[in-house]
């Protein structure tokens, strides 16, 4: 794909609107540098709290603001201090909008974010006024908007807080934002409006990029169709899933293994509860019964265990097949129904194997990652669990686990006693195939595109119930 050189892509609009979601999801399918304007206003808003700085004294405020290093990216940190998750509570919003009406606070800020667009090349960023003061010759400028019932209930999800609250918060932060002097909230005459109220994610995504097709600030790859069937999957469908070529089958579980596996399950999930105090919220969400996959965000290998804390039923996973030269471990893995996939090449087998589980009517685990990662951020998913939905005709049903991560860190052989929350989502319905009963790439392109942002939300909010 090529992308106008110097493009920035403004993305501007009120809280809840999705601004976020879609800046980020636009620069991470684009390839493109992203700022985040409010997590700086964030930081301001924090340090005067931890101050505890008069919100009023604006000469105190413009002081401590011109004095503060805030790094913003992957991780948010103020003075050195990380501070991504500190930023997000409902105090911080508070403060952060009031800060943000402080002229010479606004001004530091705007200064330090034409500086960050200036020395990052092509970029997507997101907040207020970047259409309208940061950047007025960005060469999309997009204004989000929708109704403050949606924005409410968005804004209630991702806190996991009652929709009447954020809801007042909310408003009271539309008014302020509107309604300060310098660079208030408004949409530039040159900005295309779209208004996210009944829009999928998806649908929002595809049309900013056909904006920039149709301005040719972009031009896809020729191997980058827009629409097409696909009976196979592709190599990059695969590339989550990919592996060995050996010949995995599927064998309907014995008497024997079942039992093997509710032992294993409860002596693993009771050493869990007590190490890492494992806690579940939505549970509710998983089916009580048929064929499903887990998708979940994968940041270690407890995540193997804790899953299991969702359900008795025996669910199927995908493992690495280097742990299988160890005979032990293969017979282990093997006895517990997990099956082996190969990361070196693309494996279809083990994809079929996960169709035949599903259509067995056993749930199956795919982490749509692909593989263990580290970090707040969801990776770029891959197709490989919408791929499998659409084939077996599944729901996917997205999970976040906060503070896996810092129980046993890439790398680390012994756990660390740290607290794990699970999350289960709302069920994603498989993606719809195309007329002649082939699974449709696009469907399955957009299917993931849902699948990364339910995750990213979702682990969110476990990462602060764990306080990360
Ligand atoms: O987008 P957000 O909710 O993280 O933003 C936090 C606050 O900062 C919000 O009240 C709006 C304000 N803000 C602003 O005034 N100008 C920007 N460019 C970005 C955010």
């Amino acid at each position: 794909m090529k992308v106008a050189s110097g493009l920035v892509i403004a993305i501007d609009g009120t809280s809840g609107s999705g601004k976020s979601t879609l800046a980020k999801l636009t620069a991470t399918s684009l390839s493109l540098a992203y700022l985040d304007t409010g997590a700086m206003y964030r930081c301001v808003g924090l340090k005067a709290l931890e101050e505890a700085l008069d919100l009023t004294d604006h000469d105190k405020l413009i002081e401590m603001a011109r004095g503060l290093e805030i790094q913003v990216g992957d991780r948010v940190s103020v003075d050195g201090v990380d501070v991504t998750s500190e930023i997000r509570t409902p105090q911080v919003s508070q403060a952060a909008s009031v800060v943000a009406t402080v002229a010479g606070v606004r001004e530091e800020m705007v200064s330090r974010q034409r500086s960050w667009i200036e020395a990052n090349g092509p970029c997507v960023v997101e907040g207020r006024d970047i259409g309208s003061v940061v950047w007025p010759d960005a060469q999309l400028k997009v204004f989000l908007d929708a109704s403050s019932e949606v924005r409410a209930k968005r804004r209630a999800d991702q806190l996991g807080t009652h929709q009447e609250i954020t809801g007042d918060e909310l408003r009271a932060r539309d008014l302020r934002d509107q309604g300060r002097r310098t660079s208030p909230l408004e949409k530039t005459a040159d900005s295309v409006v779209i208004d996210t109220s009944q829009m999928a994610l998806e649908d929002t995504l595809k049309r900013v990029i056909t904006y920039l097709k149709e301005r040719q600030l972009i031009e896809l790859d020729q191997d980058q169709p827009d629409d097409e069937s696909i009976d196979q999957p592709t190599q990059s469908t695969l590339t989550s899933l990919e592996g060995k070529r050996a010949k995995v089958e599927y064998r309907p579980p014995t008497k024997g293994s079942l039992v093997f596996f509710s032992v294993c399950r409860a002596i693993a999930v009771t050493i869990c509860r007590i190490y890492c105090r494992v806690s579940v919220e939505g549970r509710k969400n998983l089916p009580e019964s048929g064929p499903y996959i887990i998708a979940p965000v994968h940041r270690s290998y407890v995540d193997w265990i804790v899953l299991g804390l969702l359900t008795r039923r025996r669910i199927r996973f995908m493992a690495k097949d280097t742990l299988w030269s160890s005979r032990f471990i293969g017979w282990l893995l093997g006895a517990l129904g997990t099956f082996p996939v190969h990361r070196a090449s693309a494996d279809r087998s083990a994809l079929t194997m996960c169709v035949s589980i599903l259509k067995e009517g056993e749930p199956c685990v795919l982490f749509p990652e692909g593989q263990r990662m580290t970090g707040p951020n969801v990776a770029r998913v891959f197709d490989g669990a919408s791929y499998v939905a659409a084939k077996a005709q599944v729901p996917i049903v997205p999970v976040g686990i906060g503070g896996s991560e810092r129980v046993m860190q890439k790398g680390k052989i012994l756990p660390r006693p740290y607290k794990v929350h699970i999350i289960v989502g709302t069920p994603i319905a498989p993606p719809a195939n195309g007329k002649t009963g082939k699974v449709s790439r696009k469907a399955v392109k957009e299917s993931s595109l849902v699948v990364q942002d339910s995750i990213q939300k979702l682990f969110d909010r476990a990462q602060r119930k764990v306080g990360l």
